[in-house]
């Protein structure tokens, strides 16, 4: 059987990347620009300045996914592209040279949803001699990035029902607006990660919100928590115990992930659950889900669990087998839900 060749394009944020994907799960490329000192400077995404450096970028970072997937055009199937949840003016630049590179190969356009690509990095195996299983469904999946917390119930291929999420802030943004508060650099989750590994986790009982009866989430208390004890340590002029409140904070950010997600696979039945998004990356989160073995976890590699275009072929590849094809006057959604 001929081999499926899809190239994955992705812009939605601050990552300019490209990557070629075979057959949905093994990686030929994986090309990730990040602009993460440029915008460092702004404590978060600058959102022209992000979209004047994908310009800037893209055509170097497809060229190099190409080369390094010793393919040319001629051998691809497809063009998946990140078609929203995002920056507008971030999407455009990625969806435009991607119905370019479409036209210019005769190739079909595939718009994927982002979110969608994320949990689709639980497909991809590091290389052909990875062999982890695929996911099998129902699957629950906890997505968690810097724009996104949510609680979805996956029963197929392309088949999604959203179960909750934040009612407030995403589970990322909780973490670097956090990180800010006790003067850590942005992104906040690998600088708390790292701060609360030399932490207590007991030291401050912060607040954990179960909104029982929902499978929702919130995490603006938790923000407001951490805010009055830095307040009262700037009162009483005393230096900040940044590393147990780091930790402190990561554990009760996990405790309701990790709960709420269990009790979620339960309820509904789930053969499997499944981990994606940024926060995917912390170590005390994927400790606390592969310390159970009630429920067999799927968590991506740590390269793919923040933004890359891997994520993306993958979903599209599964996009292409199911025969969605989108046409070249295709707009972007920088809202689409999943
Ligand atoms: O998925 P992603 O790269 O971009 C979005 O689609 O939002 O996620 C970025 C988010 C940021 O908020 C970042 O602080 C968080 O993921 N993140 C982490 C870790 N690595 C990245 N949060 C906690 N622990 C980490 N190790
Ligand atoms: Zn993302």
């Amino acid at each position: 059987k001929q081999p499926i060749r899809v190239l994955g394009i992705e812009t939605s944020c601050d990552e300019t990347a490209a990557a070629v994907v075979e057959d949905g799960r093994i990686p030929l490329s994986n090309v990730v620009a990040s602009q993460v000192e440029l915008h460092k400077k702004y404590g978060g995404v600058f959102p022209e300045v992000a979209s004047r450096q994908h310009i800037r970028t893209i055509y170097a970072v497809v060229d190099e996914a190409l080369q390094k997937s010793h393919l040319s055009l001629r051998d691809l199937d497809a063009v998946a592209v990140t078609r929203g949840p995002g920056l507008a003016g971030s999407l455009v630049v990625g969806m435009n040279t991607a119905k370019g590179i479409a036209l210019a190969g005769n190739l079909p356009l595939i718009g994927v949803n982002h979110l969608e690509g994320h949990l689709y990095a639980a497909w991809v195996r590091r290389d052909e001699h990875d062999d982890h299983p695929e996911p099998q469904f129902p699957l629950v999946a906890l997505l968690v990035s810097g724009g996104h917390t949510e609680l979805i119930l996956i029963t197929d291929h392309l088949q999604y029902k959203r179960l909750g999420g934040t009612l407030d802030d995403a589970a990322g943004e909780a973490f670097d607006k956090v990180a800010r508060l006790l003067g850590l650099p942005y992104p906040g989750g690998p600088a708390i990660q790292n701060a609360a590994l030399r932490g207590n986790p007991d030291a401050f009982s912060f607040p954990r919100a179960r909104l029982d009866g929902t499978w929702n989430f919130s995490f603006s208390g938790l923000k407001t928590a951490v805010l009055r004890v830095v307040r009262e340590f700037e009162e009483k002029q005393q230096s900040l115990p940044v590393e147990d409140l780091a930790a402190s904070f990561q554990a009760a950010v996990v405790d309701v992930l990790f709960a709420k997600t269990l009790q979620a696979a339960r309820m509904f039945k789930a053969r499997e659950i499944l981990l994606a998004g940024g926060v995917s990356a912390n170590l005390a989160l994927r400790a606390a889900f592969t310390g159970q073995n009630e429920f067999r976890v799927h968590i991506p590699d740590l390269s793919l669990c923040t933004d890359n275009a891997v994520m993306i072929a993958a979903a599209g590849y599964y996009r292409w087998l199911h025969e969605q094809r989108d046409p070249l006057d295709l707009d972007v959604l920088p809202t689409w839900q999943l």
